[in-house]
């Protein structure tokens, strides 16, 4: 589905699919739990999701002849610390407007993890006082004409590399990659588990899913906690991808299971069966979820299946879409483990 789009390599190539065994054991074993390492995909600054879209969105930047990427993200946001490592390796300047999306106060929050990266390997960042909203930001607006206003080429990357023409290419990708190795392991998975924020990686991977006919098996698990325009942005990104790598068949609103039970209490802040899940998949299984995005859908998925969501003997793969440096951020939640 992809041969006709150019791609910049930046992953370390297919990421593995390991069985939780203990944690599917511990969860009573009717179930056997699979993870897909997208947190291990690259050496880019610890990878995660947005290494793989930014594969597809990278030559047309080069292409363009920016000099800039200017990308948005929140302070903690993975998304930007992930384009300021696509800069420094493709020898690109990076602009990075992080806005306060998380009403969260840790001593050093915007100190460590995520951003700390982000200054160290270079970018310049702006930091705004504006709260969490996944749409078109004038912060980021504003970003892009001072760079310009300055003599840069700016390329513009938005929130999350989402609402891209691109943004969806890479998910499709993670779908034909799944196939493949399904055929090689001998087996195939009944459900996908997938955080769900500003949406590409959701539905990049309905789209590719949708391709032989697992387009509802993918449950995205909500975590920005607006799931309305959440969804609505999911549908409309899974549209023009499929349009774009020709799927063949149209992606209706029916298409996109989104979960909305795990994002409480809000968008950055983690829930205490948050922080449960998160301390249960790690003693179990020595895999690290962070607070804002993978312990919530490890949650989810946790508690679907406590709650016989999934039939008896299914296979389900999590996507671990990374994500871990922003614990760092929350060090008070865990100060005793
Ligand atoms: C670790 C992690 N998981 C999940 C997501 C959600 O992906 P998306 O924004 O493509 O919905 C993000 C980014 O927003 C993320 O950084």
């Amino acid at each position: 589905m992809l041969s006709k789009f150019e791609r910049y390599p930046l992953t370390f190539g297919p990421t593995p699919i390991e069985e939780l065994s203990r944690l599917s054991e511990h969860l009573g074993g009717d179930i056997a739990l699979f993870a897909k390492r997208e947190d291990c995909n690259s050496g880019l600054a610890f990878g995660g999701n947005k290494i793989r879209k930014l594969e597809y969105i990278v030559p047309d930047a080069i292409a363009s002849n920016a000099d800039t990427l200017v990308t948005i993200g929140g302070v903690q946001s993975n998304h930007t610390r992930q384009v300021a490592a696509v800069a420094a390796k493709i020898g690109m300047k990076c602009r990075l407007v992080q806005e306060s999306w998380v009403p969260f106060q840790d001593a050093v929050y915007d100190r460590v993890g995520n951003i700390l990266m982000s200054r160290v390997m270079g970018a310049e960042i702006e930091l705004v006082d504006e709260g969490f909203d996944i749409g078109i930001r004038e912060s980021w607006e504003n970003a892009l004409a001072d760079v310009k206003a300055k003599g840069g080429k700016p390329y513009a990357i938005p929130a999350g590399a989402s609402v891209h023409k691109y943004g969806g290419l890479g998910f499709v990708g993670f779908a034909e990659e799944v196939r493949a190795q399904e055929a090689e392991m001998g087996i195939t998975f009944d459900y996908i588990i997938v955080c769900t924020v500003t949406g590409s990686t959701h539905a990049g991977m309905l789209v590719g899913f949708a391709a032989d006919g697992r387009a509802r098996n993918v449950i995205g698990i909500d975590a920005s906690g607006t799931p309305e325009q959440t969804k609505l942005q999911v549908l409309d990104i899974a549209r023009k991808t499929a349009e774009l790598v020709e799927l063949g068949s149209d992606i209706t609103a029916d298409d996109v299971v989104l979960n909305e039970d795990y994002a409480y209490p809000l968008y950055g802040v983690p829930s205490e069966e948050t922080n449960e899940a998160i301390r249960l998949c790690a003693r179990m299984e020595g895999m690290m979820t962070d607070p804002v995005y993978e312990g919530k859908s490890m949650q989810g998925m946790i508690d679907l299946v406590r709650k016989g969501f999934f039939p008896a003997g299914s296979k389900v793969l999590y996507a671990h879409l990374g994500g871990v440096p922003a614990i760092n951020g929350y060090s008070y939640i865990y100060r005793n483990g």
